[in-house]
């Protein structure tokens, strides 16, 4: 059968293979190409095995793979036969030279518009689906404009999807963005992205702006949303002090259409591999436009995140009499949410090596990231065990320390641990997601986030 159109994508990681295995079935009539340098990934997404756990992802790849989605590391071919090209290629913070720590390397970016313009056999639209510095489509036109033989329309199409709700939020977006320059190619090259998405998403979810505005968007909506999760988690401490419950505090401002419930959930801190490298990203532009007052307001939230936490493990250590030399922690969770084998800036990676420097024994347990927490901590000193059975990660144990909010959490037999465990028995839940005084009331001294502690122990 032939296909309408080719459209391809450069990058087969979180967000390059689940939005173009969702486009692929959405849009039977075009053929869908993923492109990974990573000749192991894609080996993966061509099996059973796929690197990416997204609930619902599975069926959608079987479905559609083979039939109009594909999977290869054929960078030529694919560049030679789409028409369209995103680029999702990793945009992580710099770690050398000039901006380190803070700005975003775009080599990566850079060389798959190096690649497209080496083997492009016409004009194409190259989509930015990566999430980029504002004015990087000027950055990536410039690398293309060395083509003297064809045109290179550049547009701004950055993701909103959250992982582990990838296929529900591709599926049903609140809005599509996409930018692009007003010039009557800009225009037209836009208007090719938005056939593309009218094909599932309502028309008037489908926004259309000036290219600065889509890239800037996209900073701006990590930014503020990292902000309400750093503001609810600023005044944890305080909460746990005076005796207010953050989760009261929440539900009570939330209630207030002007500020909405959503994102006011304590934490032990946010991880994933966007809100920190995209704060950071719009502090250096910030600041290199000499706006330092923006800068620093913005630097808070990250700085807010690191303190939440430090002070998670600083609390463990002075709860439990200032010393966890041998003590054995039971981890619940690695990934840096619930739903996901990812574990990118999981608050889990700080907290377990801090525990491995108070020389503690570490035993992990997730249902889908150990995986990526062998590799994490491949490097780190110390005992560490892994497994996907937490009463086997339990036994001895002096303490649990709950790090991701996986609904099987939630349901285990708490009697049962409490009888493998050491005592005192100490909880801290992370996430505040178990159920406080019915473990206070089988023997546990519980310490939740933003919530007075309850602990069986005698003030003398
Ligand atoms: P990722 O690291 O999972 O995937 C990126 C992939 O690109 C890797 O597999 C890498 O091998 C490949 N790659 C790099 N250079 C390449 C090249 N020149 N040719 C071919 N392949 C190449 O990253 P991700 O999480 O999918 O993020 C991709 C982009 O999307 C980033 O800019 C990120 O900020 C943005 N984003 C991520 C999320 C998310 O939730 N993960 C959400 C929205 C936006
Ligand atoms: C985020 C943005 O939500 C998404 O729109 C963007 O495209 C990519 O970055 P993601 O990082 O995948 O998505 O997950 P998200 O649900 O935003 O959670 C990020 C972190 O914040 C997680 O560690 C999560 O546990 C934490 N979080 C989230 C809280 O601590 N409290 C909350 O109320 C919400």
């Amino acid at each position: 059968m032939g296909f309408e159109k080719t459209i391809a994508c450069i990058g087969a990681g979180y967000v390059g293979g689940p939005t173009m295995s969702v486009i692929a079935y959405k849009c039977p009539q075009y053929k869908v190409i993923v492109v990974d340098i990573d000749e192991e990934r894609i080996r993966r997404w061509n099996s059973d095995n796929l690197p990416v756990y997204e609930p619902g992802l599975d069926e959608i790849v079987k479905e559609v793979r083979g039939k109009n989605l594909f999977f290869t590391t054929d960078l030529e071919g694919a560049v030679k036969e789409a028409e369209i090209i995103f680029i999702s290629v990793n945009t992580p913070t710099k770690e050398y030279g000039v901006g380190k720590g803070m700005a975003s390397d775009l080599r990566y970016l850079e060389k798959a518009a190096r690649d497209i313009m080496k083997y492009a056999n016409g004009d194409k639209i190259i989509v930015e689906k990566s999430t980029v510095p504002v004015r990087a489509a000027e950055a990536i036109s410039k690398v293309l404009s060395g083509s003297k033989k064809y045109h290179f329309e550049v547009v701004s199409n950055p993701e909103f999807l959250a992982e582990g709700t990838a296929i529900n939020d591709l599926l049903y977006p609140d809005r599509v963005l996409i930018g692009s320059r007003e010039t009557p190619e800009g225009i037209k090259a836009r208007e090719e992205i938005v056939k593309i998405y009218e094909n599932w998403v309502p028309r008037e979810k489908i926004i259309t702006s000036n290219i600065w505005s889509s890239e800037l968007s996209k900073l701006a909506a990590n930014a503020f949303l990292a902000q309400r999760i750093s503001s609810i988690n600023s005044l944890t401490p305080l909460c746990e002090i005076v005796g207010a419950d953050i989760e009261e505090v929440s539900k009570n401002i939330g209630l207030d259409s002007r500020i909405g419930n959503k994102f006011l959930k304590a934490s032990v801190g946010f991880g994933g591999s966007c809100f920190k490298k995209d704060i950071l990203n719009l502090v250096y532009i910030l600041r290199s436009y000499g706006l330092e007052e923006s800068a620093d307001y913005w630097m808070k939230v990250v700085e807010i995140n690191e303190y939440q936490k430090t002070r998670f493990v600083y609390n463990m250590i002075k709860e439990m009499s200032n010393t966890l030399a041998d003590k054995k922690i039971a981890v619940f969770g690695f990934a840096f949410k619930a739903n996901t084998n990812d574990t990118r800036e999981s608050a889990a990676i700080t907290v377990v090596k801090k525990l491995l420097e108070e020389k503690a024994i570490v035993s992990i347990v997730d249902p889908k990231a150990l995986e990526n927490a062998k590799k994490d901590l491949k490097d780190v000193k110390g005992t560490v065990f892994y497994t996907e059975d937490p009463y086997e990660a339990v036994k001895d144990a002096d303490a649990i320390a709950v790090l991701t909010e996986w609904e099987i959490f939630k349901k285990l037999d708490y009697e049962k641990i409490y009888e493998l465990m050491r005592k005192p028995a100490f909880i801290f839940d992370g996430r505040n997601i178990l159920d406080h005084n019915n473990l206070f009331r089988i023997g546990f001294n519980v310490y939740p986030i933003g919530k007075k502690p309850l602990t069986h122990f005698e003030k003398i």
